[in-house]
């Protein structure tokens, strides 16, 4: 990865759009003759090297692609589609520092923020607040001297779920005698009963916000400040501290410890900068440092390996397979692993603000599908709630194991069960159940009404349902980062070829705009309705205090 100068003209290339290609056409007609009718059963009955085929090694993360709508033909093609759309460029473009996010001028180097010391831009800035922010983190995880007790993240979006999700994550490493709570919430009702738990002195309040004006943050921050002298707190300086861009705002707040990130740094791919503070108490210095080194070494081969054996870059690619041509429009994600309970919602911001757009980079109208919406919750608890609709529904859903052979207690037993339902269910999704094998079975709970027939109807199941399994031999700090590292930039890698910004998010303005200009109207005594929409003002009238 190279080290040269951030703030230099772009060289960023010219980004054939992914349908302008002949790799694009090919796909089609590739898709047409032999994707819309390709079965798993077939194909692992014809190839008994498909498990080896597409088995793909990455830093700590197996993948096993086996069991996607894939052969040799459509790989070739995508891997052709990701050179044509000059991903390879474009991810260099990313890592050297140019200003890859056009539409605000931005560098996106969340990638400098895990690189060791002169492997990336702007190393000597990055160290020095890591090293300030860790020794921080080890004062305040000396318990017996810092007397604090309990952690409250106060922050929203990427603000709030990197920490939310990688703190259960690594429980196992975390230190017992602290407790963590993460308020994001604009809701009373999130805020409340956690501070009902704390007392002023034995907490420590981390105000998360890169911009410091997010009105969800700024208002729970300012209710814990007043609950905090309401309450006798006295020490602001010692019981808050802000990780945010906007140093200024956080010490007209009235915060005295700030650690810093810069503009290059996504919310969305912000766990790694100073938002990781949480993190960073819970699991110390040593272990935060490994998770960063895990990301590392999944951004190292995502910036070396060739794009056939490519992880990130290959995950990519099956999405556009099963986005743009399957046309399947969501992708679930079911991690075996109840510390990874909030990957699915981290995972949602990532990918769904990332790449949940619809022009491309020179703001041309797309007429394909981008994001998928992305959704899941831990194995075994989603088996008994929606695995129904995606055994047996009308839509096939992608669905995304994650397997984690080791666990960090010693309860074996369970963690045996937790692994064969995991991979039971990726079996079941694709060998489903013929009609003339349910014919055969008459299950005890059956109506007697009903004939065979329409019976085992009902208990089939079509099969032929595509999944993939990423396997880790343990969670730990560096296996977490890899795992992360690798969503980052399998979502750059559609992005890159959909051909668009995947690193900013105006869609979210406009619902911010319009709350500044309702609030007042709900607050207002004799409420002014004048432009509104029938239903809005309707609402309004209905919920506006007497
Ligand atoms: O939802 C929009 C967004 O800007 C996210 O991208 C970001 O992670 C979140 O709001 C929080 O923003 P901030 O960290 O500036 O408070």
């Amino acid at each position: 990865m190279s080290t040269s100068n951030p703030s230099r003209p772009s060289t960023t290339p010219t980004r054939p759009r992914c349908d302008r290609t002949a790799a694009w056409q090919a796909l089609a007609s590739h898709y047409e003759k032999a994707g819309q009718r390709f079965d798993l059963r077939e194909a692992f009955a014809r190839n008994p090297g498909r498990f080896d085929a597409l088995g793909v090694e990455a830093p700590e993360v197996f993948a096993d692609l086996s069991k996607n709508l894939v052969d040799a033909e459509t790989l070739r093609l995508l891997v052709a589609l990701a050179r044509e759309c000059a991903v390879e460029q474009q991810r260099d473009a990313m890592l050297r520092g140019d200003p890859v996010n056009a539409t605000e001028g931005r560098a996106v180097l969340h990638t400098a923020l895990r690189a060791p010391l002169g492997e990336a831009p702007f190393g000597a800035e990055v160290h020095a607040t890591l090293d300030a922010m860790l020794d921080y983190a080890e004062v305040v995880r000396d318990t017996r001297r810092s007397a604090i007790r309990h952690i409250v993240n106060i922050g929203i979006g990427g603000s709030d779920l990197g920490p939310q999700m990688a703190v259960p994550a690594l429980d196992a490493f975390a230190r017992p005698e602290l407790t963590f709570h993460f308020v994001s919430n604009v809701d009373g009702h999130d805020i409340a009963p956690v501070l009902r738990r704390l007392v002023p002195s034995e907490t420590l309040f981390v105000i998360a916000s890169k911009t410091f004006t997010t009105q969800e943050t700024m208002a729970n921050a300012r209710a814990a400040r007043a609950w905090f002298t309401a309450h006798g707190g006295s020490d602001i300086a010692k019981h808050f501290v802000a990780t945010t861009t906007n140093v200024e705002a956080a010490a007209a707040f009235g915060i005295a410890t700030t650690f810093g990130f810069r503009d290059w740094v996504g919310g969305r791919y912000s766990m790694w900068s100073a938002i990781g503070l949480p993190i960073a108490i819970a699991i110390g210095a040593a272990h935060f440092r490994a998770l960063l080194a895990g990301a590392h070494a999944m951004d190292r081969h995502f910036a070396e390996a060739p794009l056939e054996r490519n992880l990130p870059v290959l995950l990519g690619l099956i999405d556009i397979w099963y986005r743009n041509f399957h046309g399947f429009t969501s992708r679930s994600v079911a991690p075996y692993h109840q510390g990874l309970k909030r990957l699915p919602a981290y995972l949602q911001q990532l990918e769904m603000e990332s790449n949940g757009k619809r022009v491309d980079l020179d703001g041309g109208d797309l007429s394909f599908g981008t994001s998928p919406v992305v959704w899941g919750e831990p194995g075994t608890n989603g088996q008994h709630a929606y695995f129904q609709m995606l055994h047996q529904g009308t839509d096939v859903i992608p669905v995304e194991f994650i397997l984690v052979k080791t666990p960090a207690h010693d309860l074996h037993d369970l963690h045996a069960k937790l692994l064969a339902n995991g991979l039971a269910q990726a079996q079941a999704l694709m060998r489903g159940k013929a009609t003339k094998e349910a014919l055969g079975e008459r299950p005890p709970t059956a109506s007697a009404e009903l004939g065979p027939e329409t019976l085992a109807k009902h208990r089939t199941f079509p099969g032929n349902r595509p999944s993939t399994t990423l396997v880790l031999e343990r969670l730990t700090p560096h296996s977490l980062g890899a795992l992360v590292a690798l969503y980052e930039h399998r979502v750059l890698t559609s992005g890159a070829l959909w051909g668009i910004n995947s690193f900013d998010q105006w869609g979210v303005e406009l619902g911010k705009a319009l709350c500044n200009d309702l609030l007042p109207r709900l607050q207002g005594q004799g409420g002014d309705l004048s432009g509104l929409d029938g239903s809005t003002a309707g609402l309004l009238r209905r919920l506006r205090a007497t």
